[in-house]
This record gives structure tokens, C-alpha cells and sequence, in this order.
């Protein structure tokens, strides 16, 4: 009785788990000077309730940060690896068994996904991954088989929308032609293995290439110039941008393939359309119509696994695509989050707004500033010099920081690039130009950063070593003690 009741409960817990669930994962990016470190990062995760994590590659030591958790993780073969995995006899199984397998135990870590490169068609690569991507792919499948993981483990490609043609209407787009002959095999096997195609979306670079674009159209609010593509009429440009690749996987012969969002967002700096407050905006309505499941017109009421780009901001991107690039967390790089999201919206379950990160590790509350009694001959120089080793990217037009007067600029560069050097006292002299002071220069929206301390992440000392060595279990076992007792004593 006792036993038939516990079940009925489990069972009611589970149906709500269901009527709730939530597609929403985050990309976890760290190209940062000091980012926030991995046991941070996962408390973060925690905190804010984000049950899907995906990753750039499989760093050792972020994966370590993660292993004992729910979090499902999806782990990723970088482009420049994509030569040796496809053509290098064994590399792709050795690649599994070194970054999946060797998480699969008991307290290890829930990884479901593997990425074969990221966005490797990119027009920008000039066709630099065309032909090694497929076997790659290839290589990493039979690899996940061998190893008996493919049950659980699913390999996809992150793809960039610009493998599509670019057609008018959403119904009338297809694969790129150059590509079909690498696609098509890849389609196959995506069918085959029951894995999703994967694509990354940025209604916000439609905007920024092009100031015509309208913003109602990014958002989804209704639109003054709605698409018409009957018989659907497309008021958003994700339901665009999405049915128009369903149009084409329909065109290749896979009308019922599922779709997984790879990269989705908003940015809050680097241009007059990337704030706070239009990031805020866009992420809730998106968040909104995704977990919602009203699906696009093509795909009604369909669930769409979707991961927010990103989770914080990476201050040394390259800024080629533009100044934004730096600025796509719904957190700063110290984890306090940008604006209130509700990360549930959509869902039946209890409205979970963004919580910050607990006690991030800052260096001294310390900044560099120009010293306003200095002889001002050679600021130009030196403010060039600051920013090209630091990011400036808040001072330029249309940032958070444009509003500063010169003097100000000055200082936000200095202090820019005395952080990116660990506040060392001899990177804040700029030719007597700079002193360093604890009085807070943030003025406004423009806010000036203290960075954290640096972090020396552990090594995976199974790397390319012969078997006979300790086992990955033992070795995360023991450093997952080190971690809690260093927690610990951080109390104490
Ligand atoms: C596993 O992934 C790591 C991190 O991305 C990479 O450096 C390493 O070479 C990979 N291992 C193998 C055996 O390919
Ligand atoms: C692609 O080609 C352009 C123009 O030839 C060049 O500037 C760029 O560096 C190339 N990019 C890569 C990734 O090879
Ligand atoms: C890809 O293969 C094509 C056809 O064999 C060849 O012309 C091209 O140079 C190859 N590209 C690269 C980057 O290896
Ligand atoms: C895709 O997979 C489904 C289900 O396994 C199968 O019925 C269908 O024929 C496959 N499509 C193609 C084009 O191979
Ligand atoms: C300006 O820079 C030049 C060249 O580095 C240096 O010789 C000169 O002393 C500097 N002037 C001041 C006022 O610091
Ligand atoms: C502030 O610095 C940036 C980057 O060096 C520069 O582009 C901008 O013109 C400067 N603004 C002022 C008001 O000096
Ligand atoms: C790794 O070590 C654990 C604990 O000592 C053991 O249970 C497990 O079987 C080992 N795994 C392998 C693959 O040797």
C-alpha cells in the first residue's frame, strides 16, 4: 500500500517534471583573461536552476567541475581538430574514450551530446573544414558505437544559418548547392542515429549588418512588416530563420528531422542596439516562445532544445564580427547577471528569475586612472596601447561607455588593461600618466571592472598516457574531495 502510494507520488512528480520541461541550455564559452572559475561556473549553473550546459571543447578541468551533477552536458571536437579525427586512424576513438567515455561512471559526468566542430561551413573559413567535417563525423559515430555509448551520446554539428541559400521566403529556402554533396551523407546519419540537425541563429547580426531590419521583426511582439509566405505569415525571425531550415531539411528528403537551436541571443554591448534592456527584453520572449512549444507554422506545437548564447561575457573574443562580440552573456564575466530573466517562462513551473554568482573570486577593490595632474603629451599613445592589450570595447559608439568624458576614457582604458595584468602596480604607470586608486570609477551604465584572480585549472593527468595509470573515477573522486575541502576552509 505504503509502496503503491510512493508510486503514484513519483509518478504525479514526473508528469509535472514533463508538463514543465524546459528545452533551455546555456553555452558555456571562455575565452576571457581569468574567467570565472569552473567550481563557480557550476555553482552558477545550480543556482539558476540550468539543467543543460554546452561546451567548446572538453576541457578536463571544466568537465571535472561538473561530474556528480544532473547538468546534461554536450562536449565538442574544435574545428582544428577536425583534420586529425577524420583522416588519423584511431585519433576519433581515442577522442571518445579520452572525452566521453572516461566520464561514464558512477558520480561522472551526463554527457549527452558531442559536437563535430563548430559552425564549420562558416563562409568566413573559405572552406578551410569542407571536406574533413563529414568524415569526421563519421568517425566520431562509429566511435560513439564501438564504445557502447550511442544509446545515450548523440554526435551533431553546430552549423551557421549561412549553409542555407538565403531564398526570399522561408518555403523557399534550401541547403546551398556547394554543400549537398557533404549535407546530404550528414543528413543521413543524423537520421540514422536519431540525432537533430543543429543550427545557430542571430536575429541581432541581421540587425547590425543591416539598420533597415526591422527590430519588431527580430522580437516578438507583432511587426509592421510581417513576412508573407502563404499560406504562413511569419511575425518573428526566428520562426523565419527556423522553418525556412525545416523547408530545406523537407527539400533533402527529412521533413520530420528534428531541429536543436544551438546558439540563440542578445547582447548588451559594442553597439546602440546591443543593451541591457533589449537583451533583457529579447531573451524573455524568446525564452517565452520556446518553452512554450507553440512550435513555428511549419512545425506546430513542436519542443525545440535551445542553448542561450552565452552564459557570460568572453573579454578577449575576437571583435572581428564587430565590438558585440564581447557581450553576450545574460551574466557579466564575474557571473552577476545582466537583467531579470525568468528562465521558466513558457513553463508551468515556478517563475525562476536570474540569480548572480555567490562571492565572486575579485582581485583588490583597486582600479588604474589617469592622473589628472600628469603632463597629457603622449595620452593618445598610451590610451592605444591600453586598449589594444585590454578590451575597450564599452567605449565605443553606441556602448555603455561611449558617454565618458575624454579624462574618463582614459581612465576606463588604463584600468582596462591594469586588470587584464593581474593589477600589477608597473602596468598602471602609462609614462606617469595613470595611478591606481580604491575609489570606484563606474559612472551610470558604464561600469568599470575589477577582474578576478587568476586560476590555474587542473590537468588531466590520464592525457595521452598509457593505461596503468590511475582511473578517472579515482582521480575525480579525489579532486571533487580537494574541491569540498577547499570550500570548506574558505569558511573557516
Ligand atoms: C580531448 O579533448 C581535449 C580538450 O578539447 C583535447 O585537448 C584532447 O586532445 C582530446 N583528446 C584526444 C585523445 O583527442
Ligand atoms: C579567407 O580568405 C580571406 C580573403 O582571401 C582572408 O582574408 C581570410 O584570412 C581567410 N580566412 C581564413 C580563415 O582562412
Ligand atoms: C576539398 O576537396 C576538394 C575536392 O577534392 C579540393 O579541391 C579542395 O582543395 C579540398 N579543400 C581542402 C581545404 O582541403
Ligand atoms: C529517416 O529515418 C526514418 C525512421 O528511422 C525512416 O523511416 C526514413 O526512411 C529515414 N529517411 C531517409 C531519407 O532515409
Ligand atoms: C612622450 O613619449 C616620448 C617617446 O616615448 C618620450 O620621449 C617623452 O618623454 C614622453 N613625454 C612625456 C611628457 O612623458
Ligand atoms: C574613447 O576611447 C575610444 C577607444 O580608444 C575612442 O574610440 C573614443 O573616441 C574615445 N572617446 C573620447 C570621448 O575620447
Ligand atoms: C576505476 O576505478 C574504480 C574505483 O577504483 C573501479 O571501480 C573501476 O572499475 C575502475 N574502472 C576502470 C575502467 O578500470
Amino acid at each position: 500500500m505504503a509502496k503503491g502510494l510512493g508510486g503514484w507520488v513519483v509518478m504525479v512528480l514526473l508528469m509535472g517534471v514533463l508538463e514543465s520541461a524546459s528545452g533551455l541550455g546555456v553555452n558555456w564559452g571562455t575565452i576571457s583573461i581569468n574567467p570565472l572559475p569552473p567550481g563557480y561556473v557550476v555553482k552558477l549553473l545550480q543556482a539558476n536552476g540550468i539543467k543543460k550546459v554546452k561546451l567548446f571543447d572538453a576541457d578536463f578541468d571544466v568537465l571535472r567541475s561538473l561530474a556528480g551533477t544532473d547538468i546534461e552536458v554536450m562536449v565538442a571536437a574544435p574545428n582544428d581538430m577536425l583534420s586529425r579525427l577524420a583522416y588519423t586512424d584511431g585519433a576519433a576513438d581515442d577522442w571518445v574514450k579520452e572525452n566521453v567515455t572516461a566520464y561514464n561512471f558512477q558520480g561522472g559526468v551526463n554527457i549527452r551530446w558531442v559536437a563535430v566542430g563548430n559552425e564549420p561551413f562558416l563562409t568566413g573559413y573559405n572552406g578551410s573544414y569542407l571536406n574533413s567535417t563529414l568524415p569526421a563525423l563519421r568517425n566520431i559515430v562509429n566511435a560513439l558505437q564501438k564504445a557502447g555509448q550511442a544509446d545515450t551520446v548523440k554526435a551533431i554539428i553546430p552549423f551557421n544559418a549561412d549553409i542555407l541559400d538565403g531564398a526570399a521566403l522561408p518555403s523557399q529556402t534550401r541547403f546551398k548547392v556547394e554543400y549537398l554533396d557533404q549535407i546530404l551523407p550528414m543528413l543521413q546519419i543524423f537520421n540514422n542515429t536519431n540525432a537533430p540537425f543543429s543550427v545557430n541563429l542571430y536575429p541581432f547580426i541581421s540587425k547590425y549588418q543591416n539598420p533597415d531590419f526591422p527590430l519588431d521583426f527580430a522580437f516578438f511582439m507583432g511587426t509592421t512588416s510581417p513576412v508573407n509566405d502563404p499560406p504562413n505569415v511569419y511575425n518573428n525571425a526566428l520562426d523565419a530563420s527556423l522553418d525556412a531550415l525545416i523547408a530545406a531539411l523537407r527539400a533533402a528528403g527529412y521533413p520530420n528531422m528534428p531541429v536543436l537551436l544551438g546558439e540563440i541571443g542578445w547582447p548588451t554591448d559594442g553597439n546602440e542596439f546591443a543593451t541591457v534592456a533589449l537583451a533583457g527584453q529579447y531573451n524573455q520572449q524568446l525564452i517565452n516562445h520556446l518553452q512554450s512549444n507553440v512550435g513555428t507554422p511549419l512545425r506546430p506545437g513542436v519542443f525545440t532544445e535551445f542553448y542561450m548564447f552565452g552564459l557570460l561575457d568572453e573579454n578577449i573574443k575576437s571583435i572581428l564580427p564587430g565590438p558585440y562580440e564581447r557581450h553576450w552573456g545574460m551574466f557579466f564575466y564575474d557571473g552577476v547577471a545582466k537583467y531579470d530573466l525568468n528562465l521558466a517562462a513558457g513553463t508551468n513551473a515556478a517563475v525562476q528569475t536570474l540569480q548572480s554568482a555567490e562571492y565572486p573570486p575579485y582581485m583588490s577593490a583597486q582600479y588604474c586612472v589617469l592622473n589628472t595632474f600628469a603632463d597629457m603629451t603622449n595620452l593618445t599613445q598610451n590610451v592605444d596601447f591600453a586598449c589594444s592589450r585590454s578590451d575597450c570595447t564599452p567605449l565605443y559608439p553606441g556602448s555603455s561607455c561611449a558617454f565618458l568624458t575624454p579624462e574618463q576614457n582614459a581612465s576606463y582604458s588604463f584600468n582596462a588593461y591594469f586588470q587584464f595584468q593581474n593589477q600589477d602596480p608597473n602596468a598602471c604607470n602609462f609614462q606617469g600618466l595613470a595611478k591606481i586608486t580604491a575609489e570606484n570609477p563606474s559612472v551610470g551604465t558604464c561600469r568599470f571592472p575589477i577582474g578576478l584572480v587568476k586560476y590555474t585549472p587542473a590537468k588531466n593527468p590520464n592525457s595521452g598516457s598509457s593505461p596503468g595509470v590511475r582511473n578517472l573515477s579515482t582521480v575525480l573522486v579525489v579532486t571533487v574531495f580537494t574541491l569540498l575541502l577547499n570550500t570548506l576552509f574558505c569558511f573557516v
